[in-house]
């Protein structure tokens, strides 16, 4: 891996070609900016050029970003994240078992708030439930951020429902689709899932070690093993077009970071109830609730799912009056389908 100067060097030379466009920037300008030597900027961007970003130089002009590759490097990333982001560190692997299996244990070693731990592949991509997240290399966004909210645990579950609402909002502002949140925390498109989201906490009775939260995203997939293809569906099926995952990636981090500042300071979901509820999938649909978690599970009730209220529980209105739907004791599906 990298060192971190390196990186940061990289991340200011990427960020200041990318806000250039068009424009060449002078070698001079990106020495300024990145705060080093000539012979740095130039040995920085022959190493860029290397890793596959395609940079034309002209004597006398400097230097113009024509694309970059569709991997996953952190000097791209941060290059893209806005001042003061929440996202403080990146390690990129190009394969490991679980983003978050990786995430816990950094975080059960004291690592801060804001690393992001983002990778290729996943060989035991983990899914809710027990389940297995299918992690397709070099095709998805598969990543985990560390946090340590000074917060009550009863409180973190509205971390999921506001990384969900994060994802769909990048979605929209880099792929220009409209995706939708299936409650709690699935990012649905066309009718079926396209991210999921798994956060993991480590607590004490009143006080929160960390959360993970981990998101996996099906971007660029042009198909889905057997057993999920009916559930699930990638932006590239659902647009025609490749997402630049970095792109996306950064823009996810981005409006989590706000989110999330926004979140620690109400303590509940109060400022995002609109904004969610705007963005459900199951609004005005009806659902059945599978009280004990799993679908084939005996106790069930049918509703109209209606919103959030503000700790993040699913307002459904059923023939024994309206319930409120905690995420940790039951799953939702629609009557007629995933949604
Ligand atoms: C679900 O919908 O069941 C949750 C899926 C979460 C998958 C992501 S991929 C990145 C992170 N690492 C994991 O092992 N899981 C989450």
């Amino acid at each position: 891996m990298e060192g971190i100067t390196g990186q940061i060097m990289k991340s200011e030379i990427l960020r200041t070609l990318r806000n250039a466009g068009d424009s060449f920037v002078s070698g001079q300008t990106l020495c300024e900016k990145a705060g080093v030597t000539r012979q740095a900027v130039w040995k920085n961007i022959a190493q860029l050029k290397t890793n596959g970003f395609i940079i034309e130089s002209v004597p006398n002009k400097g230097y113009k970003l024509i694309s970059s590759p569709d991997v996953l490097y952190p000097d791209d990333i941060k290059s893209r994240l806005t001042d003061g982001s929440i996202c403080k560190k990146i390690e990129s692997l190009e394969v490991t078992d679980s983003t978050n299996i990786r995430a816990k244990q950094l975080a059960e070693f004291g690592e801060e708030e804001g690393t992001l731990i983002i990778a290729e592949q996943q060989t035991a991509g983990k899914g809710r439930r027990g389940r297995q997240w299918e992690s397709e290399p070099g095709t998805g966004i598969y990543m985990s951020l560390v946090l340590r909210p000074v917060i009550n645990p009863v409180h973190v579950p509205g971390i999921t429902l506001v990384t969900a609402l994060a994802v769909v909002k990048a979605i929209k502002e880099t792929c220009g689709a409209n995706a939708l949140i299936k409650w709690p925390n699935d990012i649905v498109l066309g009718g079926k899932k396209i991210c999921g989201i798994l956060a993991e906490m480590s607590s004490e009775m009143n006080f929160v070690n960390y959360v993970v939260t981990g998101i996996g995203i099906n971007a660029n997939n042009s198909q889905f093993p057997k057993e999920i293809e009916e559930t699930a569906t990638s932006l590239y099926l659902q647009t025609g077009k490749k997402t630049d995952r970095a792109q996306l990636a950064a823009c996810i981090i981005n409006y989590f970071g706000r989110y999330y500042s926004k979140f620690k300071e109400s303590k509940d979901l109060m400022p995002f109830i609109d904004e969610y509820t705007s963005l459900l999938a199951n609004k005005d649909r009806e659902v059945k609730i599978f009280y004990g978690m799993e679908e084939d599970s005996e106790k069930t009730e049918t509703g109209m799912a209606r919103g959030i209220n503000k700790d993040g529980a699913l307002i459904v209105d059923t023939k024994n009056g309206t319930e409120y739907i905690m995420s940790g004791e039951v799953s939702v599906r629609g009557l007629y389908g995933y949604v």
